[in-house]
C-alpha cells in the first residue's frame, strides 16, 4: 500500500494556525466536552419561537408572491430551484425592510444577499485588500469572526480603542495617521455600533454623528455591522441612515431577527467604483462584491432566501414587530442577570467584580479580579459546571485579561440563577486564590446596581 502524503500544517494557509481559528473552535469544543455545564458563552438566539411549520408557511408565502410577480409556475420553479442571481433574489424586500425599520434608503441594486453576514464581511474585506499595504481598522474588543474573515483575506487589522463610549475618535485618528506614516493604507474601520459583540456597548447619537464626520475627514470607509440593533429597549439611527456621502458599507443578517439556520445576511454597498477598468461611469461596489461571490459561493441558496423573503412579506417587511416576543425574552433575561449579579456581588462587598448594563443585544461584560483565560474556563467548566467567554479572544491576544463575556440570550430564568450560583462560587474561589488586583480596566462598566 502506498503511504498517504502528509501535509505539513505550517505549509497551509496561516489562518489555520492562528489564535483566531483556535478561538473560534475553543468554545464549541468546551461546550461539547461539558454538555451539563450552563453556558453563558454561546451567543445564540432564543429557540423558544423556532417553529418548523412557519418555515414551510414562509416559503409558501414567498412562492405565492413570486407567482404574482412572474406569472407562470415554470418561472417560479426556475427562480427557486435553479442557480440564480449572484446578488440574490430578495434584495427588494430587504430594501423595504431597511427603509421601514432603519430608515435606510438603499437602492435594491446596492444589496448583495449573502450566506450569513460572515460571507458579507469576507466579500468586503477581500475587495478592499489589494496589496500588503491595505489595512483594516477595527474597534476593539472585536467580534472574533471579523478577525477570521480578515485572516482569510490576508488583511492586516489594527485596533482602535472603544473607551470613548464605543469608539475613541482620537485613537481612530491616531491609528490612521500612524498607519499612513508607515506607508500603510487604512481602508475602512469596522465596528458594531449597536449592542456590540462582545462589549454590549452602543454609540450615542452624537458620537455616531462625530464618527461620520471624522471618517470623512480621515477619508475612511466605515463598515457598520448590525446584527442586534432591533433587539433592544432603545433603537438609535444607524450610521447608514445618516450616511450622506456613501461612506458606510452596511452589513446585516437575519440570524438574530429571523432564523439563524437560514444563513441569510447581506451587504449594502452603494459606493461608486470608478477608475481604470471600471465599466462606463463606474458601477457599484455591490457589483464588485458579487464578482467575488460568484467565485466563492456562486449565489445564496434561493430556497433559504425564500423563507426569509416570506418572513419579511408576512410582517410588512418590518422585523421590529416580528421580534416583539423575542425582544421581551432578551430584556427579561438581561434584567434577571442584572438582579442576580447585584445579589451575588453586592455593591461595596465585591468592588472588583463589575459589569455593564447594555440596553439590548446578547452580551454584557463582567470584570473579575483575576486573569480569566482558557485554562480557567476549563476549570470553570469541569469543576463548577459553568461556561463563559474569556474576553482576550476579542482582543485577538493570547494573554488572558480580567474580563469575561456573558450571554443569557438562550437561557431560562432558572438556568441563569443556577449558572450565576456556580459562577459566583468560581469567582469567589479564584479571587481568594489570586493576589489583590490592580485597578480594573473595565471597558464600559459601571458598578451594576438595582
Ligand atoms: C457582530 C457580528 N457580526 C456578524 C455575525 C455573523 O452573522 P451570521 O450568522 O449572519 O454570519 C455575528 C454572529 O454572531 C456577530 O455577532
Amino acid at each position: 500500500m502506498t503511504e498517504r502524503p502528509v501535509l505539513d500544517l505550517s505549509s497551509l494557509h496561516q489562518s489555520l494556525t492562528s489564535p483566531v481559528s483556535e478561538s473560534m473552535n475553543l468554545l464549541n469544543e468546551v461546550a461539547l466536552r461539558y454538555p451539563q455545564a450552563i453556558s453563558f458563552a454561546a451567543g445564540r438566539p432564543y429557540e423558544g419561537f423556532f417553529d418548523l411549520d412557519s418555515v414551510h408557511r414562509c416559503f409558501e408565502t414567498y412562492r405565492a408572491y413570486l407567482v404574482e410577480r412572474l406569472g407562470d409556475e415554470a418561472a417560479v420553479r426556475r427562480e427557486l430551484l435553479q442557480y440564480g442571481r449572484t446578488k440574490g433574489i430578495i434584495h427588494e424586500l430587504i430594501a423595504r425592510h431597511l427603509k421601514t425599520d432603519e430608515r435606510i434608503e438603499a437602492d435594491a441594486e446596492s444589496i448583495v444577499v449573502t450566506v450569513g453576514c460572515q460571507e458579507a464581511l469576507y466579500l468586503v474585506l477581500r475587495a478592499l485588500r489589494r496589496d500588503e499595504s491595505d489595512t483594516l481598522l477595527a474597534v476593539a474588543p472585536t467580534y472574533v469572526g471579523l478577525h477570521g474573515a480578515a485572516q482569510l483575506a490576508d488583511l492586516r487589522v489594527l485596533t482602535v480603542s472603544d473607551t470613548e463610549g464605543g469608539v475613541d475618535l482620537d485613537d481612530l485618528e491616531r491609528v490612521t495617521r500612524r498607519a499612513r506614516a508607515r506607508g500603510l493604507r487604512p481602508r475602512a474601520c469596522y465596528l458594531v455600533p449597536d449592542f456590540a459583540n462582545p462589549s454590549g456597548q452602543s454609540l450615542s447619537l452624537p458620537l455616531r454623528r462625530r464618527l461620520l464626520q471624522r471618517a470623512a475627514e480621515l477619508d475612511l470607509l466605515l463598515l457598520e455591522d448590525n446584527p442586534y440593533g432591533l433587539l433592544g429597549t432603545q433603537h438609535l439611527p444607524t450610521l447608514k441612515s445618516q450616511d450622506e456621502d456613501g461612506r458606510v458599507v452596511y452589513l446585516g443578517t437575519f440570524a438574530k431577527t429571523g432564523l439563524p439556520g437560514a444563513r441569510i445576511g447581506y451587504a449594502v454597498a452603494d459606493q461608486r467604483v470608478g477608475g481604470a477598468g471600471a465599466a462606463g461611469l463606474g458601477g457599484l461596489l455591490a457589483d464588485e462584491l458579487a464578482k467575488i461571490k460568484s467565485m466563492l459561493t456562486v449565489n445564496t441558496p434561493p430556497i433559504a432566501q425564500a423563507v426569509i423573503g416570506g418572513l419579511l412579506l408576512e410582517n410588512g417587511c418590518s422585523l421590529i414587530t416580528a421580534n416583539a416576543g423575542v425582544r421581551e425574552v432578551y430584556w427579561r433575561n438581561t434584567e434577571h442577570l442584572r438582579r442576580g449579579l447585584v445579589e451575588r456581588f453586592p455593591y461595596g462587598r465585591a468592588p472588583s467584580v463589575q459589569w455593564n448594563q447594555p440596553a439590548g443585544g446578547f452580551f454584557s461584560v463582567l470584570s473579575v479580579p483575576f486573569a480569566a483565560g482558557d485554562e480557567l474556563l476549563g476549570v470553570s467548566a469541569a469543576k463548577y459546571g459553568v461556561l463563559w467567554t474569556p474576553m482576550h479572544h476579542f482582543y485577538a491576544q493570547e494573554e488572558p485579561c480580567r474580563q469575561i463575556r456573558l450571554s443569557v440570550s438562550h437561557l431560562t430564568a432558572e438556568q441563569i440563577d443556577e449558572g450565576l450560583d456556580r459562577l459566583a462560587d468560581f469567582i469567589q474561589d479564584q479571587s481568594s486564590a489570586c493576589p489583590a488586583p490592580p485597578p480594573t480596566n473595565v471597558l464600559v462598566a459601571k458598578k451594576g446596581r438595582s
